[in-house]
């Protein structure tokens, strides 16, 4: 198979962990007798420093160009203190989920039994955890209008769905629960939100399209404390685009360690595929930041947007191996790992590719 793909690195860890997914892609291509062309783009701060501009028309026009990107992570504290910048990092990742149509971000979390111990919550509660959550991507309250009034005195942000942009990601929900245990849960806050009540009532009607599936709805507060107190009583679990933000971020403590979460953005258009972790500047340069989560993230590329699903499946063994012998980065380190396995960034990377 050949295939183009475009690497946006971005900013912080980002550079160093997508410069590891890349090797596995090239090891993968390698292995398996692929042809995998390579470009790479600029988003995020660097690309502000570049261009002046977080997201440049030629980095725009490359993802389209693309077969599927493999993207790192954009941010960068200097705008984290300062609420005024007119221009930021983020800016750039948001216009381009609006820009490809990403609606969909697919955000699976699954504890390797190794990393039982890694994570703060019981080995008991955990063990088995295995959750798909589809967060909506391009609409809510990220998307909606927002400004100031008042002379400044008064904020706001709309939050808006339309009805289509509810049903698209419910089917991509219920098609995914029929591959798996088909039970999906509906997250909203329908009891005070509006756009939740929509969101509900669509549901609600698609779920008439697939009898099969089981579907429960919840709202996001209660979702917040199950996950933690019984995280295996749920599969797929589908939700708004601010509500997914925030519970993903926590189900990453499901798996350890938000170093282990990789994501799927796909829409209308390429594929993208990213860590769920950010920018981490206070490691950044440090050769510490664990490239597991990329090299997952390239996992669910070759799965989704090439179809290759026996290659993904070598790169997830190889990581279940390294796991399986031993070897950590540092932050899913735990008592029991000898000081001489816990690795760097690159060595992480080298272990990946040997087993592989
Ligand atoms: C994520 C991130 C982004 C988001 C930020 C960097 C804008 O937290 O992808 O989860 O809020 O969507
Ligand atoms: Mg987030």
């Amino acid at each position: 198979m050949k295939k183009n793909i475009l690497i946006v690195p971005g900013d912080g860890i980002g550079q160093e962990v997508t410069a590891v997914g890349k090797k596995v892609l090239d090891r993968i291509a390698e292995k398996f007798g692929h042809e995998f062309i390579y470009d790479e783009a600029l988003i995020g701060h660097v690309a502000i420093e570049a261009t002046g501009s977080p997201l440049p028309d030629e980095t725009l026009a490359k993802m389209k160009a693309s077969d599927a990107v493999l993207f790192g992570a954009v941010g960068h504290p200097k705008y984290d203190n300062d609420p005024s910048a007119k221009v930021r990092p983020e800016q750039g990742l948001l216009k381009m989920r609006k820009e490809l149509g990403l609606y969909a971000n697919l955000r699976p979390i699954k504890l390797f039994d190794e990393l039982l111990g890694a994570s703060s919550i019981k080995p008991e509660i955990l063990k088995g955890a295995d959750i798909l959550f589809f967060r909506e991507l391009t609409g809510d309250i990220y998307f909606g209008e927002k400004g100031r009034k008042n002379d400044g005195d008064t904020a706001y942000d709309v939050a808006e769905y339309s009805r289509y942009e509810v049903e698209r990601i419910a089917r991509k929900a219920f098609d995914a629960a029929r591959t798996r245990k088909k039970k999906l849960c509906s997250v909203d806050k329908a009891n005070v939100i509006e756009t939740s009540r929509l969101w509900r009532e669509v549901v609600q009607k698609i779920a008439l399209e697939y009898p099969d599936v089981e579907v429960e709805h919840q709202f996001v507060d209660a979702t917040a404390m199950l996950l933690i107190k019984d995280p295996k009583r749920f599969d797929v679990v589908v939700t708004a685009n601010l509500f997914g933000d925030i519970l993903t971020d926590e189900a990453s403590q499901i798996a350890g360690s938000m170093g282990m979460l990789a994501s799927a953005s796909v829409g209308d258009g390429t594929g993208v595929y990213e860590p769920i972790h950010g920018s981490a500047h206070d490691i950044t340069g440090k050769g510490v930041a664990n490239p597991l989560a990329s090299i997952l993230s390239a996992a669910l590329l070759l799965d989704i947007s090439f179809g290759l699903k026996a290659e993904s499946d070598a790169v997830i063994n190889a990581v279940d191996a390294v796991l399986k012998a031993g070897y950590r980065t540092r932050d899913i380190a735990d008592a029991t790992t000898a000081p001489e396995n816990i690795l760097g960034t690159d060595a992480m990377g080298a272990k990946v590719l040997e087993f592989l």
